[in-house]
């Protein structure tokens, strides 16, 4: 766990892109870095910013919702974002922020070492699975990359925006509890 903290110490002090300049506080992460899954959002919003956690605003409700549909909860995954400080005004992280950024996503990965990695919206797929990715044709979809199976779901804001794209999520999120059963079952065994 030593490295673990000493990255999370380093994270907590970054400065290297615009964004430090004006978050509140970074946004690390939540949940058992000992888990075989890994969700990962865009950016933290207002509520995350100010709080110092992931998915704690209205977003984040729907997301405990729609873990607790497959018997997940935050005590059995862990979750992060694409970046770890708030864009302003919730815009998209720009790409030099994604950049910036990218070497924390990939330590915590490296130490998580997930087997299953779940990107929350099309900004994570983009980063993470293809840079082509269209969350609209390839959300629920299984990509083998690595070691790692990835898939991406729509962002629980974008459900909260249009709730026609609830049905589908709800076949993906079984999709997942189904693959967590097959390759790593301890998630519901513990
Ligand atoms: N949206 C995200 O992508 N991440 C959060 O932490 C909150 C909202």
């Amino acid at each position: 766990m030593a490295d673990w903290t000493s990255l999370q110490q380093d994270c907590l002090h970054c400065q290297k892109c615009a964004l430090h300049e004006t978050r509140h506080n970074v946004v690390f992460g939540v949940g058992n870095p000992a888990s075989p899954v890994l969700l990962i959002g865009e950016g933290p919003g207002e509520q995350e910013d100010l709080k110092g956690e992931p998915f704690v605003g209205p977003a984040g409700r729907l997301l405990d919702d729609m873990l607790e549909l497959i018997d997940l909860d935050r005590t059995k995954l862990y979750i992060t974002n694409m970046v770890k400080c708030r864009p302003p005004r919730n815009r998209d992280p720009q790409n030099q922020e994604q950049e910036a950024c990218r070497p924390y996503l990939d330590a915590q990965m490296q130490f998580i070492d997930p087997k299953i990695v779940i990107c929350l919206g099309r900004i994570a797929a983009m980063g993470l699975i293809k840079p082509d990715f269209r969350i609209t044709r390839e959300h629920g979809q299984w990509f083998d990359i690595g070691t790692r199976r990835y898939m991406a779901i729509y962002h629980p804001s974008a459900l909260l925006r249009d709730v026609t794209k609830r049905p589908e999520t709800f076949v993906d999120l079984r999709e997942i509890r189904a693959e967590i059963r097959r390759i790593c079952p301890e998630v519901y065994d513990a």
